[in-house]
């Protein structure tokens, strides 16, 4: 199965969910600047939510990702909703991605609010939940 991981970070929580699944898996992380060299079975996109939207540039490249996604994980960090899941369902429909149903959520930490995140458990988590979804 060939897998893919990209993400998009303004503070870095979303980058180590990010790097743990493309440790698992044995690809490269990269920033979603990077569009995708080839066809893939499986992209992880990490993604967050900044004043309660993801931002234009996920969107951006949700419209021109570079190649055929064949599924679309959603892997998620915030600090106070509990997935951008919803937004990216919208989203990739929009773009006639295919979404799993499938997704990881932690908390990110954000000003005084869950400092740490994501954490070791947290990186140790989606690093079996890339491997479920990759087999
Ligand atoms: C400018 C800004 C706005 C944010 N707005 C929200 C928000 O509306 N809802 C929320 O749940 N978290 C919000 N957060 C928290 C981020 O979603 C959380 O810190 C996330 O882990 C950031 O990911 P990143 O470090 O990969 O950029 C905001 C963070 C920043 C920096």
């Amino acid at each position: 199965m060939k897998t893919a991981v990209r993400y998009y970070t303004q503070t870095g929580n979303t980058k180590k969910l990010a790097d743990a699944i493309a440790a698992e898996l044995g690809v490269e992380a990269k920033s979603i600047d990077t569009p995708l060299e080839e066809d893939v079975d499986v992209l992880f996109l990490c993604n967050s939510v900044y004043w309660a939207g993801v931002d234009g540039k996920v969107k951006q490249f949700l419209k021109s990702p570079g190649a055929r996604i064949g599924q679309l994980v959603n892997v998620s960090t915030a600090a106070l909703i509990e997935s951008t899941y919803a937004q990216m369902k919208k989203l990739t429909a929009g773009a006639g991605i295919p979404l799993s149903d499938k997704e990881f959520h932690c908390k990110g930490s954000f000003k005084a609010l869950h400092k740490g995140k994501p954490d070791e458990a947290d990186l140790a988590a989606v690093k079996r939940f890339a491997r479920e979804i990759a087999g």
